[in-house]
């Protein structure tokens, strides 16, 4: 969602800010602008549509050098995708500039209050009453610091704030309450943005904001406070990847490249994991052996492809602790007075640490008294901050809206969490989990294999371009995989996508089944439980005798499917529980194709944003 860029330096700022903008532009938006302070003013540009239209004004108009600079990419909430709408707002006199994330919920009252007192409003935005608040109280103490706090403690919602003032040409402040903003700290200039891919390019060293906490930045350094003026502990982090980490490499896209970054993500989420005798050591986790025994239902919160991550992880955790494990969509959980208690482990699952709808999941469990584990990508985000304890992926930075690497990543961690589950209480003997983490040890390799025969994928994929439906099933921990791969066409080549469990087909979906309708079928392997292999055969069967066109995604040596398969995917064996790591991989690869075949865009597709920071 919105991305927003402050910088403070010697550099010309609309030029860091400009170059901030490009990298924050995969969290998706429709609109984008900037303001710097410049010759004992401000000078601000703003265009609906990509940031391409905003250089064009730019060169049009060309704004002055100043040292102090703010910039905003905007996701359209409250106003439509104009050029009013678009951000940075400014007060009638023009001489603060404000650019916000999230949502101002009391901005209509204060809105009206505004005018009654002469102001002049001329967007649809929340955002546009904050530069009015900020220049009225900028009148009395002339202190943008403390006009932002005083004006925090007016807004309700989530909402994060960078502001820029005429009168104090080498300050920017930013003001932060559930919406992502991180503070880069340089070399004699100092960095705000949504997250750390805007400055990495000039520092590594960087502070996480707390909730309601405002930060003054000078090229000397910064201040933080909360809202009430007093100071604040400041968590410094170093950002352990390079610039080169958020850049495309050689790829058409940033999709493809994390594609291929899946083998390392999976290895390196494994990393340090696991001790020379084979067992497994989550150190960072933070919750005590003794509190993970006494837990008595797991229940975890997710989004997306996140939530598909964690309804993979309830049938390990429930096979391998025999733990009753719940699954629900964030978004749904805290509205329905979930029964949650001390004993209850509640797992959050989030790439970037930032969506809206887990956040307040995880605060709703909390606020109930059960412990949340946070399993997350992105250091320095509010989620794992929020969490009792967390457990990293190591993906990197994915960039590309559709989810690849961090969903892999998030499997392989819910298994360390499920395996860990089981060691401490128990339920499963050492070498039965040495043998699991060896099986995960080689699922790198067998990740790369399955990235070294996609082309009859791709040929696969392009030869579907024009149709309007593909249907995926599976069974197991294959079902999970068939909404997975219904999610990423949906994205990503906005066609008519749905995964069903292949057993519930005869109880509706399979009406939908015509002459030539795609049908992708994720079968298990026929090895250990092949009565879900033989069950999901005959499902094949059912459907290719009412004209489905079938591509079936079967391991290696399985000959069953053979006969009945239009199209073979051929993945390796592994272990049934781990097949979605091989499974998913091919489906991720067809979604892409098919976007690129279409003509979409695919590291930012139409009305999405890589992290949804408002309910
Ligand atoms: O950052 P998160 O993992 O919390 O994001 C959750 C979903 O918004 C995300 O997985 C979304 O579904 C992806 N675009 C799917 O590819």
């Amino acid at each position: 969602m919105c991305g927003i860029v402050g910088y403070v330096g010697s550099q010309s700022a609309l030029d860091v800010v400009l170059a901030g903008l490009k990298r924050l532009e995969y969290r998706g938006y429709d609109s984008a602008g900037v303001a710097v302070a410049a010759d004992g003013g401000l000078a601000a540009a703003k265009k609906a549509g990509k940031l391409v239209n905003l250089e064009k004004a730019l060169v049009d108009r060309p704004l002055p050098t100043g040292s102090s600079g703010i910039g905003h990419t905007r996701w359209a909430t409250h106003g439509g995708p104009t050029d009013a709408n678009a951000h940075p707002h400014l007060d009638n006199a023009g001489r603060v500039a404000v650019v916000h994330n999230g949502i101002i919920e009391n901005f209509a009252a204060l809105r009206d209050e505004l005018a009654e007192r002469g102001h002049r409003l001329d967007s649809e935005t929340d955002t546009e009453v904050v530069a009015h608040l900020l220049a009225e109280e900028y009148s009395a103490c002339a202190d943008l610091a403390e006009s932002m706090r005083l004006v925090c403690r007016r807004l309700d919602g989530a909402f994060t704030l960078v502001a820029v003032h005429a009168d104090e040409p080498d300050v920017v402040v930013g003001a932060r309450r559930n919406s992502p903003l991180v503070v880069g700290v340089g070399e004699g200039e100092s960095f705000l943005a949504s997250d750390v891919s805007a400055f990495i390019a000039h520092t590594r060293s960087a502070i996480e904001l707390g909730q309601d906490q405002v930060v003054e930045l000078r090229r000397d350094g910064v201040t933080v406070t909360d809202f009430a003026g007093n100071p604040a502990d400041v968590r410094t982090f170093h950002i352990d990847w390079d610039a080169s980490a958020a850049e495309k490499g050689g790829y058409d896209y940033f999709m493809l490249k994390e594609i291929a970054e899946q083998p390392k993500a999976v290895a390196d989420t494994l990393l340090g994991r696991i001790d020379a005798a084979g067992s497994l050591t989550l150190d960072e986790l933070r919750i005590s052996d003794a509190e993970l025994r006494e837990v008595d239902k797991v229940v975890i919160v997710a989004c997306g492809t996140a939530f598909h991550a964690g309804l993979i992880a309830k049938y390990a955790i429930e096979h391998w602790t025999r733990i009753p494990c719940e699954v629900e969509l964030a978004s749904e959980f805290r509205y329905r007075d979930p029964i949650l208690a001390a004993r209850t482990l509640v797992v959050a699952i989030s790439q970037s640490g930032e969506t809206m709808d887990t956040l307040m999941a995880l605060r709703h469990a909390r606020e109930q008294g059960s412990k949340v584990l946070a399993i997350c990508n992105t250091n320095g985000s509010t989620i794992p901050r929020e969490s009792d304890a967390v457990l990293y992926t190591h993906a990197g930075p994915e960039i590309a809206v559709a989810s690849t690497k961090a969903f892999l990543t998030q499997l392989v961690a819910c298994y360390l969490v499920a395996l860990y589950l089981g060691q401490v209480r128990g339920t499963k003997w050492g070498d039965e989990i040495h043998a699991v983490i060896r099986e995960l040890a080689q699922i790198a390799g067998q990740v790369e294999q399955v990235l070294e025969t996609m082309e009859p994928v791709r040929e696969l994929a392009r030869s579907l371009a024009d149709r309007n439906t593909v249907l995926f099933l599976g069974r197991h921990v294959g079902y999970p995989v068939a909404l997975e791969g219904a999610l990423k066409l949906k994205e990503l080549a906005y066609m008519h996508a749905e995964g069903f469990a292949a057993g519930e087909l005869k109880h509706g979906p399979i009406a939908l089944i015509e002459k030539g309708v795609p049908v992708v079928v994720v079968v298990p392997s026929p090895r250990g439980r092949s009565v879900l292999h033989d069950k999901i055969v005959s499902n094949i069967q059912e459907i290719r005798a009412r004209g489905a066109r079938t591509i079936v995604i079967a391991e290696v040596g399985d000959e069953a499917v053979v006969p009945y398969a239009d199209h073979l995917i051929r993945v390796p064996a592994t272990p049934t529980l781990l097949q979605p790591l091989v499974a998913t991989v091919p489906l991720q690869v067809f979604a892409c194709e098919l976007a690129t075949a279409r003509g979409n865009e695919v590291d930012q597709p139409r009305n999405l944003a890589k992290s949804v920071t408002v309910e």
